[in-house]
């Protein structure tokens, strides 16, 4: 298989609403305990935003992350922002951000839709507009979600996964170490769905005239049989591209005992996962770029480490990178 210019992260920086939202809290609203959450799904609390808007923390995110970087904003040359959940259709949360950050005019910036794989999508995609336009030496690529605007806080089958926040990283190619990819998608409107509330009256066309409520559903088994099966599979076809098992794993936080199966049919240790899902639930895009920054940070990863960060979820689609730290 060939070998594939690498890429290096420089930064990484993440940011969640102030409000924590425990299990208890939970228990208030849904007829739900702590001990289910906890047994079922490995969460305890997770970050609800009261006023903060997605933009607010993926400006806070990035700017975390450019700092860690240590460069000019300026120079960055590309922006993806993976989210389903910016505050517009127009102008994307990458082309706000542009403003806000302070970024070149000569940024390309825009959105990237792909539910929990999309941070994944986004990383691949910028690191192959770097290898595309030379002039381009940055990306900056950020995960964020406000899961709270579409979750029906009736539905004690979805409410109690999920949590707002957002991820950040920037990075540049590297000649001297290798990057791998696999990823795809398998179309299921039926297991995870949320749909778009276009509200205003056409006097054109009578189709679809009601409006639909945009809250997410899901039917948790079925998407949890793809989840194992999309993440042990993904990893070991990587893992073949690249020759071996990485030293650390970030996979998408949506549930402690998908992560638990697949390593156990992985035949890896646990240790090799880093988890923050206690504390954060399940944030969709933003879930894999927030665990990486509290891993880096932690110093639960080290320089010349391999790793491979792993989405799956909504679309259905998955996605895993393998690239050395
Ligand atoms: O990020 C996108 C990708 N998403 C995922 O990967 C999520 C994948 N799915 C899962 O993580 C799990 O399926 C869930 C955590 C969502 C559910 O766990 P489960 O072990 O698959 O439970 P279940 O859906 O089969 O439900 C078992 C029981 C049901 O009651 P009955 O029918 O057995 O009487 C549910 O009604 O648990 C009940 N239940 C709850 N009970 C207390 C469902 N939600 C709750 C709740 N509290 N919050």
């Amino acid at each position: 298989m060939k070998q594939e210019i690498g890429i290096r992260l420089l930064g990484t920086g993440s940011c969640v609403p102030s409000q924590v939202v425990t299990n208890a809290d939970m228990e208030g609203i849904v007829e739900t305990s702590d001990e289910w959450i906890r047994t079922r799904t490995g969460i305890e609390q997770r970050h609800i935003a009261d006023g903060e808007t997605n933009l607010a923390l993926t400006k806070t995110a990035a700017e975390r992350a450019m700092a860690m970087a240590g460069i000019d904003p300026k120079e960055i040359g590309v922006v993806i922002c993976a989210t389903m959940t910016g505050e517009t259709m127009v102008p994307s949360l990458a082309c706000l951000l542009q403003r806000e950050c302070g970024l070149s005019e000569h940024v390309f910036a825009f959105d990237m839709s792909a539910a929990c794989t999309g941070f994944l999508y986004a990383l691949h995609t910028a690191r192959a507009l770097l290898c595309a336009v030379p002039e381009k030496k940055y990306a900056l690529v950020t995960g964020s979600e406000l899961l709270s605007r579409i979750t029906d806080f009736s539905d004690r089958n979805t409410c109690v996964l999920f949590g707002d926040g957002a991820g950040a990283a920037v990075l540049e190619l590297d000649e001297n170490t290798a990057y791998y990819f696999d990823g795809g998608a398998k179309g299921d409107d039926q297991v995870l769905y949320c749909p778009r509330n276009y509200t205003l009256p056409n006097p054109f066309s009578h189709a679809d005239a009601e409006p639909k409520q945009q809250k997410v559903s899901m039917e948790g088994r079925a998407v949890y049989t793809f989840a194992v099966q999309a993440l042990t599979g993904s990893i070991l076809r990587t893992a073949e591209q690249a020759g071996g098992l990485p030293d650390k794993y970030i996979c998408h936080q949506a549930n402690a005992r998908i992560i638990q199966t697949a390593a156990k049919q992985l035949k890896e240790p646990m240790e090799k996962f880093f988890m923050n899902i206690e504390h954060c639930g399940n944030t969709s895009a933003a879930s894999i770029p927030i665990a990486l920054d509290e891993c880096v940070r932690s110093g639960g990863i080290q320089r010349g480490e391999t790793v491979m960060l792993s989405g799956f979820g909504g679309g259905l689609a998955y996605g895993t990178a393998f690239f050395t730290f």
